[in-house]
């Protein structure tokens, strides 16, 4: 059932991948970079936010006043930073969501991946609590009606020696000092949600907390745009605690749940949120992933060279001193922090098919596909290969199935993940003469199931990152494609392309 739910999502996903990698390229898609895009929210409403705290007056009978002016009289800064605030902040709603969902869809929250799933729950109640914090300041009547049902929905908890509504029964109860406190807990409860953020990305090496140069632009002109065109303004007048509020327009990027409130019980919407929140907190083991074999150190062959460690994308690796070598590291594998993705024995110098040893064993390997058994693969499908011109691929379990794409001319490798080919492979492929070209290909680029295969790859063979595909190889007989999956059209087509291209240089 939760597959059936995740494969559906995903198609969605797929669906909206293929039309905006059309529209902004896949170094803009804002899908591919959802978490940073949220960083990215988060710097803007702290920026903007700062500038308002500047006019902002903390006591309950000036602060409506105080942001009217900057609305009204200092529209051209204070009032598009109001709405620069309002507008980063339901931008900032949208990207966490679309980030929670897309993570599940892609089944990136199992297995070694449950802290980055956990540690973003309470993220939301975070997120959720500075916001609505944030409309109580202004001090107008949504403010009112905010303030009023959030205290009966928190008071239904046993927390408070006095219940929390009586600060709200009149105008005469709101004391400055209480005011003072929401304003306290406005700027405490994100700071607390950055630390949070932080937390989120500890286990995850190279974390992208920046979104592309062109995306950061474009969606904060967008935002600038939006703002000036429909400032964010407050409704009904000042607060009066006096007058209940009957008629108002809610924010349903944040106050989606109130309406509630009005039709069930303060507990009934507690039971509902407690509930989804434990079962999300809980969703990584609904049923427990199916553990993959780790990468596996072998010490003889291990020399301590660091590129293991420095291109997994999950700290799954340490360095310690040689366990046969003194004065050289090792690398350590953390069985619990390795997601089985291989890049490691990609990066490994000792992952060489040249190596003329029969029983050819990497510094680092997977139990389910070790080096020896790719070469030995890579030599099975190049015998394959009987028309004049021979293109090998390489695709990943992760992307658009390459197996479907082999004819007499094509033969296809499927990887764990791209990054755990080692470079020396194609120089490999291309200097025995047996195949006439290298297809490469996986994730979108940005999008890698595994975060950096692809990136790595390209970086492998652009030649600025180790180990480095050799000069030697001829660039021109390979080709790359970073797409997601179900592209079968658009990898077939390539590889025609490529066909074709080998022909006209004489590659064949
Ligand atoms: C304040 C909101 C959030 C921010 C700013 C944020 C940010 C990020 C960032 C920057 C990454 C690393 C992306 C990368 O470099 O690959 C990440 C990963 C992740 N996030 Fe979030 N996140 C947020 C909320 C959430 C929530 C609510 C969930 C789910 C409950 C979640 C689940 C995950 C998971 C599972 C990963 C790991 C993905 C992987 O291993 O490939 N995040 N997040």
């Amino acid at each position: 059932m939760l597959t059936f739910f995740q494969h559906g999502i995903r198609r969605l996903f797929d669906l909206a991948d293929a039309g905006f990698n059309r529209v902004f390229g896949q170094t803009c898609n804002p899908l591919h970079q959802l978490g940073a895009l949220s960083f990215y929210f988060f710097w803007l409403i702290v920026v903007s936010g700062l500038y308002l705290y500047i006019f902002f007056e903390t006591s309950a009978t000036a602060a409506y006043e105080s942001v009217e002016y900057l609305t009204h009289e200092q529209w051209y800064l204070g009032g598009v930073m109001r709405s620069l605030h309002r507008y980063a902040s339901d931008a900032f709603v949208v990207t966490m969501t679309l980030h929670l969902i897309r993570e599940f869809a892609f089944n990136r929250y199992r297995g070694a991946r449950w802290f980055s799933w956990v540690t973003g729950v309470p993220l939301l109640w975070l997120a959720f609590a500075s916001g609505i914090g944030g409309y109580w300041l202004v001090w107008d009547k949504l403010a009112q009606y905010i303030a009023v049902t959030t205290a009966e929905w928190v008071d239904w908890l046993p927390i408070f020696t006095k219940p929390m509504a009586r600060n709200f029964l009149s105008q005469a109860y709101l004391s400055d000092r209480f005011f003072s406190l929401l304003i306290f807990l406005h700027i405490a409860i994100p700071l607390m949600l950055l630390l949070a953020m932080w937390i989120h990305i500890q286990r995850i090496t190279l974390a992208r907390t920046n979104p592309s140069r062109t995306l950061a632009i474009g969606t904060l002109c967008a935002l600038l745009a939006v703002s000036l065109v429909r400032p964010a303004l407050s409704q009904g007048g000042a607060a009066n605690l006096d007058i209940a509020v009957s008629v108002i327009n809610l924010d349903w990027f944040y106050l989606l749940t109130y309406p509630l409130l009005e039709v069930w019980s303060a507990g009934g919407l507690w039971l509902l949120l407690g509930g989804l929140t434990l079962v999300l907190t809980i969703l990584p083991w609904l049923p427990p992933a199916k553990k993959a074999p780790v990468a596996v150190v072998d010490p003889d062959n291990c020399n301590g060279c660091r590129r293991c460690f420095a291109d997994c994308p999950f700290e799954a690796i340490t360095m310690q001193a040689h366990s046969k070598r003194p004065g050289f590291e090792e690398a350590v594998v953390n069985q619990s922090l390795c997601a089985s993705c291989g890049i490691c024995a990609g990066s490994c110098p000792a992952s060489t098919p040249f190596r003329s040893i029969e029983d050819l064993v990497s510094g680092i390997d997977m139990p389910q596909l070790k080096i020896k058994e790719l070469r030995l693969k890579t030599k099975v499908a190049l015998e394959q290969l009987t028309d004049d011109v021979r293109i090998l691929v390489y695709g990943c379990d992760h992307a658009t199935d390459v197996k479907a794409v082999q004819n007499s001319g094509v033969a296809a490798l499927s990887l764990p993940c791209i990054g755990m080919l080692p470079p020396s492979f194609l120089d490999y492929v291309l200097q025995e003469g047996s195949a006439s070209g290298v297809f490469i290909t996986g994730c979108a680029g940005g999008d890698c199931y595994f975060r950096r295969g692809n990136t790595w790859t390209d970086q492998r063979i652009d030649g600025q990152r180790e180990p480095v595909l050799r000069a030697r190889v001829a660039r021109e007989q390979i080709r790359i494609l970073w797409t997601g999956l179900l592209q079968k059209k658009e990898l077939t087509k390539k590889i025609e392309d490529f066909r074709v291209s080998l022909k006209a240089v004489g590659h064949d």
